[in-house]
């Protein structure tokens, strides 16, 4: 599709990979509205992008329908959802709290199937949509101490393909996007007891990806003609120092 056709919902869109593909699609002629769960980030990142921005908690099923609801009003439609928000519960497997573990799965794959719901029904009905999911390198390989995040994100791969066989007959393109490690706040944003994180460089930092990448992956995903589309494209920094 053209980006300057695209009207895109982007989700966690105040932060991070989701702030980087909200200025890259905006400045390619897009329109972006972004949601999140902070005012504060939220209404900054809107004026730093000139865009509109709308609050919900993506685990908040009443919240999500007003979000997807209201991104229609305000684009005058909305032909594409990148599934973005998220966080990180790390824990070794005798550590793991199951309050914790529910709400990782409540937010990374109850959230994104909620919002992908409340899209898709519009995307139906107008016969055409995109969805792309942002997975993880963590959706292909498991590693230690990660297990519960690992868990979403091979849950959000299964969905990703059930959603795309299910949606393809309607114009749906589903792709999912699975970045290795990138400098955003996602590490500080982990919920994690007792695992020791490590702190880069800034030479080691300035070897690894940028949420311009991933930024740039979802503008390209979404750019190919409709006639096709990449089901998933998995990013790797090219030469990260740790
Ligand atoms: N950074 C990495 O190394 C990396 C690698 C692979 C995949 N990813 C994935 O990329 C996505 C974005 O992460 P990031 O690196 O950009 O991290 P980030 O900077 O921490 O951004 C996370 C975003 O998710 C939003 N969010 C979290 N919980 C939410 C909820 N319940 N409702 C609505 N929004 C919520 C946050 O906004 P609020 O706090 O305002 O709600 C924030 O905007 C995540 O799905 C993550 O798993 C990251």
């Amino acid at each position: 599709m053209n980006i300057k056709d695209v009207k895109v919902l982007i989700t966690g869109g105040n932060s991070g990979i989701g702030k980087a593909t909200a200025k890259l699609l905006k400045e390619k002629g897009a329109r972006v509205i972004i949601s999140g769960r902070n005012e504060a980030t939220l209404k900054q990142t809107a004026k730093e992008l000139n865009i509109d921005y709308i609050r919900a908690d993506v685990t908040k099923e009443d919240q999500v329908h007003f979000m997807v609801d209201q991104a229609k009003v305000k684009m005058n439609g909305l032909n594409t959802l990148v599934n973005n928000a998220g966080y990180g519960y790390i824990s070794k497997l005798i550590d793991i709290e199951a309050d914790k573990f529910t709400d990782q799965f409540k937010t990374n794959i109850l959230g994104a199937t909620l919002c992908a719901k409340e899209s898709a029904k519009h995307f139906i009905d107008q016969d055409y949509g995109n969805i792309i999911n942002i997975g993880s390198t963590s959706s292909l390989k498991g590693s230690p101490t990660a297990s519960p995040y690992v868990a979403t994100k091979f849950a959000l791969r299964g969905m990703t393909e059930s959603w795309r066989n299910e949606l393809r007959p309607h114009n749906i393109r589903v792709m999912q996007v699975n970045p290795s490690e990138v400098m955003t706040s996602f590490s500080d944003n982990r919920v994690d007891k007792n695992i020791s994180q490590k702190k880069y460089t800034e030479a080691e930092q300035n070897t690894k990806l940028r949420g311009e990448e991933i930024a740039h992956t979802i503008s390209s995903l979404l750019e190919m003609d409709d006639r096709g589309f990449i089901t998933e494209a998995t990013v790797f920094a090219t030469n990260p120092k740790t």
